[in-house]
């Protein structure tokens, strides 16, 4: 892959203070168990990878569940959507079989459930508040607050918060300031795009996480305001070895894997 742009080092004391690793297994390990599970937690942790990313979002009656998107169908194969249904439901469905016959019977995990796995293997955690619409404050407050209580003060590297939503991230700087924030960024939502720097600053991020698209298509506008930027950066979802090593050469610090395993040194 070609690469217009060259990003400056970022072995800055940011990333130093984030101990980033190089690959961060993308909804677990998604490609090789099913996204947001536990087996996923564990088919991570199993891999050697250090540090996982997942999403949280609320049943209707305002549990964190650990879980991507907003309807249940391609998951659950039910209709219906997470903001409708109620935990007790909500943890009766296979989010399993879907992926194949091996993961039958695996569950939708509550937050407190994936943080106890993620906790004992010894990962690190980027934790993706991805409300459903209109709840991008609740989100934010429930989730830190089960965060907050169970994640260790010490021995552990604070969680990177990260969202597309700023309220969200808003939330994360008022209620938890020392945890780090990751500014989202992606081309079919142009308000994380608009004037990003400004956003980006009021929020206090400590990260930058862009869509690979951009790096790929050689968005010359975008690619040199990532680099012009001080942020350490961060780039979703790169499951090809050559395409993350191009990424590494030009300065990116970290990327999002479904197959955390396409470098041998994770
Ligand atoms: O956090 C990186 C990446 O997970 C963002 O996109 O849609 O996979 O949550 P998505
Ligand atoms: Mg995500």
């Amino acid at each position: 892959m070609e690469n217009i742009v060259r990003f400056p080092d970022k072995n800055s004391e940011e990333k130093a203070a984030l101990q980033l690793p190089r690959i961060i297994g993308h909804r677990g390990a998604a490609a090789y168990a099913p996204e947001n599970t536990l087996v996923g937690l564990h088919t991570a942790a199993d891999m050697g990878v250090k540090w996982v990313e997942i999403d949280v979002k609320l049943s209707r009656d305002g549990e964190p569940v650990v879980f991507h998107d907003e309807t249940l169908e391609r998951i659950t194969g039910t209709s219906g959507s997470v903001a409708e249904t109620d935990w007790k439901d909500l943890k009766q469905l296979d989010a399993g079989a879907w992926f194949s016959e091996g993961f039958v019977d695996e569950r939708i995990p509550h937050l407190e459930e994936a943080l106890s796995v993620i906790l004992d293997r010894g990962l690190g955690l980027n934790l993706e508040i991805k409300p459903c619409p209109g709840r991008e404050k609740e989100t934010a407050e429930v989730a830190l607050d089960w965060l907050s209580r169970i994640w260790p003060e010490e021995d552990a590297p604070k969680p990177l918060i990260s969202s597309f939503q700023a309220v969200s991230l808003e939330v994360s700087l008022l209620m938890m300031p020392e945890y780090p924030r990751g500014y989202l960024m992606a081309a079919d939502l142009p308000e994380t795009l608009e004037n990003w720097q400004d956003r980006a600053a009021y929020l206090q991020a400590a990260t930058v996480h862009f869509d690979r698209r951009f790096f790929a298509a050689e968005d010359g506008v975008m690619m040199s305001s990532l680099a012009a930027s001080h942020y350490p950066l961060l780039c979703y979802t790169v499951n090809d070895a050559v395409e993350a090593e191009a990424m590494f050469d030009a300065g990116i610090v970290s990327v999002f894997s479904d197959r955390p395993d396409i470098l041998d040194d994770l």
